[in-house]
C-alpha cells in the first residue's frame, strides 16, 4: 500500500490508489445501474411513466453533478501519477488502451442522454404517456441506457487495472 501522501489530491475511500472522486464516481454507478434498472422495470411493468421521467431526470442531474467533479478532479490532479504501472506513478499501454474503450462510451452518453431527455420533454405529452414519439425514443433510450451501462463497465476495468 503506497503512501497516501506521496499523492495529488485527496485519497478515496476504497483502499485503492485512486483519489477521492474516483472512488465516489466507480461506486455511484452501481447506484446509477440499479436506479435505471428499476426505473425500467416500474415503466415496463407498471406503466409508471410519470415516475420514468422523474427518475430518468434526477439520473441526469446526479450525472452531471458528479461528472462535472469528477471531470475538475481529472483536470486538476490527472490521474496518471496515482496509477499502478510497472514504474511508480505510471500506466501501462494496457490501461491507456482501457480508457479510450471507456472514452467512447462515456462521450457518446454525454451527447446521448441530453438528445433523448430533450426530445423527450418536448414530445411526450405531460404527464408523460406513449404517443407518437415512443417509437423513436424507445430507439434510441435503449441506446442511451446500453451505452450508460457499457460506460459503467468500461469504467470499472479502467480502475481496477489502473489503481488496483
Ligand atoms: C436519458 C433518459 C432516458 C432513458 C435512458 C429512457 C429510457 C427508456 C427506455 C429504454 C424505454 C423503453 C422501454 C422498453 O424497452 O419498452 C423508455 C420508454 C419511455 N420513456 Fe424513457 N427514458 C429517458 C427519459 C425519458 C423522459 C425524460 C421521459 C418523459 C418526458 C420519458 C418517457 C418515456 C415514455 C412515455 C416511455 C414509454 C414509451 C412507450 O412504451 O410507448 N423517458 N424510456
Amino acid at each position: 500500500m503506497p503512501q497516501a501522501i506521496d499523492f495529488p489530491g485527496l485519497d478515496g475511500f476504497l483502499g485503492t490508489r485512486a483519489s477521492l472522486m474516483l472512488d465516489v464516481v466507480f461506486v455511484s454507478m452501481f447506484a446509477v445501474n440499479a436506479v435505471m434498472v428499476w426505473s425500467l422495470y416500474q415503466l415496463r411493468s407498471r406503466g409508471r411513466f410519470s415516475l420514468h421521467k422523474w427518475t430518468q431526470l434526477a439520473l441526469a442531474t446526479v450525472l452531471l453533478v458528479a461528472v462535472t467533479a469528477f471531470e475538475i478532479d481529472m483536470r486538476v490532479y490527472g490521474w496518471e501519477a496515482r496509477a499502478a504501472g510497472e514504474l511508480e506513478g505510471s500506466a501501462g499501454l494496457l490501461v491507456w488502451k482501457a480508457l479510450y474503450v471507456h472514452l467512447v462510451f462515456a462521450i457518446s452518453s454525454a451527447f446521448l442522454w441530453p438528445f433523448v431527455i430533450y426530445r423527450a420533454l418536448r414530445q411526450f405529452p405531460a404527464p408523460p404517456a406513449p404517443g407518437q414519439h415512443s417509437r423513436s425514443h424507445i430507439f434510441w433510450a435503449r441506446l442511451a441506457a446500453l451505452d450508460m451501462l457499457l460506460t459503467s463497465i468500461t469504467g470499472w476495468v479502467f480502475y481496477v487495472l489502473a489503481f488496483v
